[in-house]
């Protein structure tokens, strides 16, 4: 494993080694010791669009590690393939620093500074998928569940960049993912039929959200207006209506339901202020868990 890109491209076996790593790294760092495995090694951090989690938690994972995070901006290097095409962009970055993660619009550049670069390349969120997200829910839900396989996740809203690395987290780590989304805004039809090539069945799309959350383990939501689609906010608005993730949705769940959502929360758009802050709700472990399993990560890649 040399980069990660996305979900779909990693093994099984990968993944659960992934999610061991952060557990133990997790503990470890917890119990106060601290692996110096990436002194002297920096982290390029490309971002063409804002964060809040993704950002401090990379830059703290770098820094637990003993190694050094840059946080680049849009116009700090001009925009990347703007100032300068992506593929010298990689180049050049291969020959300062140890690695680079990337939060971009289109997928296809996180791909090219893979292709280009001689060093390990992070996917921290593109307009496609957001695979850091998508394991440290997987962490959060073995942490909760003691388990991963065959927990049934509800995804209300829409089938987004989260839903799409959640379908590829479902199929190769056995999970039930069932999105329910308004028409038009339906996970895309390739990804079901990927996510199941991994583990039939695992991916569904309905257009009700009551009958996606009767059995689930996890009820799942995200913003109806991911970054980058600001123009389309009040029609998408006017869309989701029917698709909050309320009390009265979580109550329609079994009990034991437990709620996520990769934050930010637009609350009181596509989940409620209870909700959000109802016993069930696990949020927060989730925010948490970014740090950690980018910490399991980075030493993967770089140490
Ligand atoms: N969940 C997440 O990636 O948050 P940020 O956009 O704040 O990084
Ligand atoms: N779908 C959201 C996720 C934010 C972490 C977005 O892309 O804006």
């Amino acid at each position: 494993m040399n980069d990660f890109v996305a979900i779909s491209e990693c093994s099984t076996q990968e993944l659960h080694e992934l999610l061991d790593a952060s557990g133990s790294l997790k503990a470890f760092y917890q119990s106060g010791k601290r692996d110096l495995c990436l002194t002297g090694k920096t982290l390029a951090m490309l971002f063409e669009k804002p964060s809040l989690r993704t950002r401090i938690s990379f830059q703290v994972a770098m820094t637990d590690l003993g190694g050094y995070p840059i946080y680049v901006k849009p116009e700090d290097i001009g925009g990347i393939g703007k100032r300068e095409p992506i593929k010298d962009i990689a180049r050049v970055l291969s020959r300062y620093v140890q690695g680079i993660m990337a939060r971009t619009f289109e997928h296809q550049t996180v791909i090219d500074l893979a292709e280009y670069a001689d060093i390990p390349v992070i996917n921290a969120l593109t307009d496609w998928s957001h695979p850091c997200q998508a394991m440290a829910d997987c962490l959060t839900i073995r942490e909760h569940f003691g388990r991963i396989e065959g927990i049934k996740i509800a995804f209300i809203g829409d089938g987004n960049n989260v839903a799409r690395s959640l379908a590829f987290a479902a199929g190769r780590l056995n999970m039930k993912l069932v999105v329910a989304s308004p028409r038009g805004y339906e996970l895309d039809e390739p990804t079901i039929q990927r996510a199941n090539s991994f583990t039939a069945d695992c991916t569904s799309q309905t257009g009700d959200p009551f009958a996606a959350v009767a059995d689930a383990d996890v009820i799942y939501t995200d913003t109806w207006v991911s970054m980058g689609q600001e123009n389309e906010k009040e029609k998408r608005r006017r869309d989701f209506a029917g698709f909050v993730v309320d009390v009265k949705l979580v109550e329609a769940a079994p009990k034991h339901v437990k709620i996520m959502h990769c934050l930010p929360a637009y609350r009181g758009y596509e989940i409620t202020d209870d909700a959000c802050e109802c016993p069930g709700s696990i949020i927060f472990d989730q925010a948490e868990n970014r740090l950690h399993f980018q910490r399991a990560l980075l030493k993967k890649l770089m140490a």
